[in-house]
């Protein structure tokens, strides 16, 4: 039986080729979304991959998806905790609206649905866990301290994670991508972006794939011993 791999944020960019990737690797894939429908159903249309929606901030509406994924299908036992948001600007301009909704979406979603899955990956003995952390988590960014803050949330819960998952063969990485060519990258002025390409001595910005093939290699069940690591794919934008 194929493992159930849940991926949330899995319909759009790097979490769409997440999904994509795990799915040819053997996995039976649900991808979660937050609210846009007609991205979701296009995303089933091409690729067969089930969708779900619900706000992964949220504990309630986490814990409800999950009884109703491990009905349906059996244990998550791949979880890709990949949705995210920005609210970028300076600190100045920052309201606490904006820190708590990056907070709550990147990290606090992270340890729902780590929390969650934990029991059933125990029983099972046997998980893997990948948090999508952030270049800007490692370095920081002008204009991020929210978001800045969660990616480097997502890096030290990682390890703590995976020293508890252990004794179960429950892995748990980070992967810290660098500048990738989706939406939320798309949304930065383009002066802006332009010198951020100017510094990635690849010198182009990363792709989806680039990611999502990252996901497959911490993810497979040969990676038992690879634990508590944070796999940057930046185009060597900043090596750590
Ligand atoms: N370094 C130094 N100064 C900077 C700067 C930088 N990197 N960026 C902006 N400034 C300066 C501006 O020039 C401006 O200076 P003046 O007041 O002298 O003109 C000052 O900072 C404030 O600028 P704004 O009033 O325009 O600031 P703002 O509050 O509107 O915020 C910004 C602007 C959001 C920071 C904008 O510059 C921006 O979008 N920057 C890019 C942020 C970014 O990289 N986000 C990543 C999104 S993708 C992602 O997060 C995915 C991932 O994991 C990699």
């Amino acid at each position: 039986m194929a493992r159930i791999a849940l991926v949330t944020g899995g319909t759009r960019g790097i979490g769409a080729a997440i999904s994509v990737a795990l799915q040819q690797a053997g996995r039976h894939v649900i991808a979660t979304y937050a609210g846009n429908n007609a991205a979701a159903e296009a995303f089933t249309a091409e690729t067969g991959i089930e969708t779900v929606r619900f706000d992964a901030g949220d504990y309630t509406q986490c814990a409800t998806a999950v009884a109703a994924i491990a009905a349906n299908h059996g244990t998550i036992e791949v979880l890709v905790n990949n949705a995210g948001i920005t609210r970028d600007t300076t600190i100045s301009k920052m309201t606490r609206e904006m820190w708590d909704e990056v907070i709550d979406t990147n990290l606090g979603s992270c340890f729902n649905l780590c929390k969650i899955c934990f029991e059933g990956m125990k029983a099972k003995k046997f998980g893997r866990i990948v948090n999508i952390g952030s270049i800007n988590g490692q370095a920081g960014q002008y204009g991020q301290v929210n978001y800045a803050a969660a990616k480097a949330g997502i890096h030290g819960f990682t390890k703590a994670l995976a020293m508890e998952g252990a004794r179960y063969s429950i892995t748990a990485n980070a992967l810290a991508p660098g500048y990738v060519d989706t939406d939320m990258v798309r949304a930065v002025p383009p002066e802006v972006l332009e010198k951020i390409i100017a510094k990635i001595p690849r010198g182009r910005l990363g792709t989806a794939q680039d990611i999502a093939r990252g996901v497959v290699f911490l993810t497979a069940d040969e990676a038992d011993f690879i634990t508590g690591s944070t796999l940057s794919i930046n185009g060597g934008q900043h090596m750590y």
